[in-house]
């Protein structure tokens, strides 16, 4: 079994070949995920994409417990970040210790990856200095939706040169690695030239060291939100639609089961 990849080994590929992420939620899509990827993340977006929350800000730490460790059974070779949900973190660096160590302990994730930029660098700095790697998320920080008022692209004006103040102060306070998300590509592009970490993208830029997605938006599981940035790359949603209907006839004709999915047991029946 090979060595999982570790933050040092993610912090290593600056500069090299482009770094392979996904979320990943479940353990079936984990161990697919895992043959593919650097880093898989167990992701906040759990609550939209499979708990059907229309933000991320009403998922809780024992959720990202639950899925954590149901993503660790699928895990062998990738680096599993786990997000740190609102609420969770805010409050200062003695609450963000208890939420990370609580998360590490409990899932064996190598990392965790919570939100924003200078106002939570000191947060980083007490979690990387007492043995929690922390990977870093500015521009459209979902948990800020309502700050934000929308999931709006960032860094078009003048909040340009505080997303780049942002993923400076992170980095700097010892993040080994920064998402990027959906902000003007050249503002992406040039926060890349500028980290010694590695950046990753999702509706940033294709000059970010890796990039990341939502797995159920790739897979076309997930459709209620389609910003610019997916790209789908199978219809599963689809695929699953057609199979149910397919089903729900078979049954109503009686086709299903077949003789192929019962179990022919005593030739004789009982008698009643
Ligand atoms: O929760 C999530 O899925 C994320 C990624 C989109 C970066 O934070
Ligand atoms: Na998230």
């Amino acid at each position: 079994v090979a060595k999982a990849l570790t933050p040092p080994d993610i912090v290593a590929r600056k500069g090299q070949a482009p770094l392979v992420c996904l979320t990943a939620y479940t353990t079936p899509v984990a161990r697919i995920a895992d043959r593919h990827c650097d880093v898989v993340l167990v992701g906040d977006s759990v609550g939209m994409v499979l708990h059907g929350l229309d933000s991320t800000l009403g998922v809780t730490l024992d959720m990202m417990v639950m899925h954590g460790k149901a993503v660790r059974r699928g895990i062998e070779h990738a680096l599993m970040v786990v997000d740190m949900p609102f609420g969770s973190y805010e409050e200062g660096p003695a609450q963000a210790f208890r939420s990370a160590a609580r998360l590490m302990a409990e899932t064996g994730c190598g990392a965790v990856k919570l939100e924003g930029g200078e106002a939570i660098a000191d947060t980083i700095r007490f979690l990387t200095a007492r043995g929690i790697p922390v990977m870093a998320h500015v521009g459209l920080t979902p948990q800020a939706v309502n700050v934000f008022g929308g999931y709006k692209v960032q860094g078009l004006g003048d909040s340009a040169a505080r997303i780049l103040a942002d993923a400076q102060a992170v980095a700097e306070a010892g993040a080994f690695s920064v998402v990027i998300e959906k902000v003007a590509e050249p503002l992406a592009r040039a926060i890349t030239t500028k980290l010694a970490v590695p950046t990753i993208g999702i509706g940033a830029s294709a000059d970010c060291d890796g990039q990341i997605l939502v797995v159920d938006d790739m897979l076309g599981m997930f459709t209620q939100f389609q910003p610019k940035f997916v790209k789908r790359y199978a219809e599963l949603g689809v695929a699953a639609d057609a199979a149910m209907a397919a089903y729900a006839k078979e049954v109503r004709e009686r086709s299903f089961p077949g003789m192929e999915h019962v179990y022919t047991g005593p030739a004789k029946a009982p008698s009643p």
